[in-house]
């Protein structure tokens, strides 16, 4: 994390406060957000596409994709640094809603919305809706007739374009559940035209997520730019959406393009085409999650056991047990992700070794990060920091072997504050019809 340095006894500070004073207030594991960070990646991400959209006349809305991490607080943060925010369940929305979020404000994604979810949003009034399917137009012009105003919606285009990324981080090849396909866009367009209750304000398109170059995201804007240029010629067409999906550095071997780079590319690219068709360039809006989030959050574990494994190659690796694990990370089992680590309760000299950070559950897949070297001497009852964990592990927690999910502190002007609280084990148990209160006396 941008902001992690080491105090004069080699603790690792965050936001300014000693890791080891984290522990000591809120236990261990703990999910670290940096809410000034998290500000300041909103800040730069809206200025960056608001300037590329404005070298071309035309406006750039960033919204926050929440799936990334969504909270009350942070649904605050991001709005309070003048983006707009996507949320893609009834779930989500909620979280919105409680935060006080202007409902024109939002985006409603999501593949397969409920009769419920739908008129929750509409109820709401929320900005956009992006409709991903036929059989949504048909529910959305049942749910809309008789209403005042006609909803604002997308159509969600699946461009074809293959993102570089982890396949199930891939959404626009055309073998996946997302979107209209090129063809079928063009008839959706027309019969949202023919819907009273819906007024189509343009097209959406998201190619994949953790993407480091430009070149998907151009050529996606290109075969979207197309379409655009077709549907508006029969009716002004004024958003064009490019969703998100812009890299982040996990570990010392990635190297993401920098987002000021990435937004003029796309924009300049949007600009490009629109030119060579003769058409107006419509306002932009793009939707970064992991980008905003990401760097912004670190976990904090308790080292429990070390056992050394001899490997094939006469190699020792060092498994490090800590007090978390795929519960409150699940991106090494899903996605084979890999994650950094270091000892933030003390410096040490002895010599690295190699190690792979494990969790608590019944699982040998069950791993925090994969390999990484830390001080030989790493034992039980230290502090471990594993960094760039802001984005997609609060929000893909689970309580898989009823492991209570950690804490969420935020970290703000050197004070820290618990903005989601920590599971108990009676929060596991409140669901269950034959829990009698039994179990808090054994934890
Ligand atoms: N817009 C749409 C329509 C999306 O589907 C997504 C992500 C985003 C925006 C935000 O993408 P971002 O800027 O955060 O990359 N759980 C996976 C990531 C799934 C992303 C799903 N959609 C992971 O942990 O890597």
């Amino acid at each position: 994390p941008s902001r992690a340095t080491r105090d004069d006894r080699g603790v690792l500070t965050l936001g300014g406060i000693p890791a080891t004073e984290l522990r000591d207030r809120f236990g261990t594991p703990l999910w670290v957000l940096d809410e000034d960070e998290v500000r300041a990646q909103a800040r730069r991400a809206r200025s960056a596409f608001e300037v590329a959209a404005a070298a071309h006349g035309v406006a750039a809305r960033v919204y926050y994709a929440g799936k990334a991490f969504l909270s009350i607080e942070v649904a605050r943060w991001v709005t309070e640094e003048g983006l707009a925010l996507d949320v893609c369940t009834g779930g989500e929305l909620a979280v919105a809603l409680a935060a006080g979020v202007d409902p024109a404000r939002l985006g409603f994604h999501g593949n397969n919305k409920s009769e419920l979810e739908l008129r929750a949003a509409l109820d709401a009034g929320v900005g956009t809706i992006v409709i991903d399917s036929f059989v949504e137009i048909e529910r959305l012009a049942a749910l809309t007739s008789g209403r005042a105003a006609p909803a604002r919606v997308m159509v969600r285009v699946n461009s074809g374009v293959h993102a570089e990324t982890h396949d199930f981080l891939a959404t626009a090849h055309e073998d996946q559940k997302f979107g209209f396909t090129l063809t079928d866009a063009v008839a959706a367009a027309a019969r949202i035209r023919e819907v009273p209750g819906l007024e189509l304000v343009g097209l959406h398109g998201h190619i994949g997520s953790q993407i480091f170059g430009t070149a998907g995201f151009v050529e996606s804007a290109a075969r979207l730019v197309d379409l655009h240029a077709a549907l508006s010629a029969d009716a002004p067409l004024p958003l064009l959406n490019l969703g998100g999906g812009f890299g982040i550095a996990y570990t010392a071997a990635d190297d993401p393009t920098p987002i000021e780079d990435l937004a003029r590319g796309i924009v300049d690219a949007v600009a490009a085409e629109c030119a060579a068709r003769g058409i107006p360039m419509p306002d932009l809006a793009f939707e970064p999650g992991r980008s905003i989030v990401g760097r912004a959050g670190v976990t904090l574990y308790s080292v429990g056991t070390t056992k050394p494994v001899t490997l094939d190659e006469g190699l020792t690796r060092l498994y490090v047990s800590v007090d978390g694990g795929m519960s409150d990370n699940a991106r090494p089992a899903l996605y084979g992700a890999q994650y950094s680590v270091r000892i933030a309760s003390r410096a040490s000299d002895a010599d690295p070794a190699l190690v792979r950070v494990v969790g608590k559950h019944c699982e040998s897949g069950d791993i925090v990060v994969d390999a990484d070297h830390l001080p030989g001497d790493v034992a039980p009852g230290d502090l471990l920091a594993v960094p760039a964990t802001g984005a997609y592990c609060f929000s893909l927690a689970s309580t898989y072997n009823y492991v209570p999910r950690p804490p969420v502190v935020a970290l703000r002007g050197g004070e820290a504050r618990v903005i989601v609280r920590g599971e108990t084990v009676d929060d596991l148990l409140a669901r269950d019809a034959g829990y009698t209160g039994a179990a808090r006396a054994l934890l």
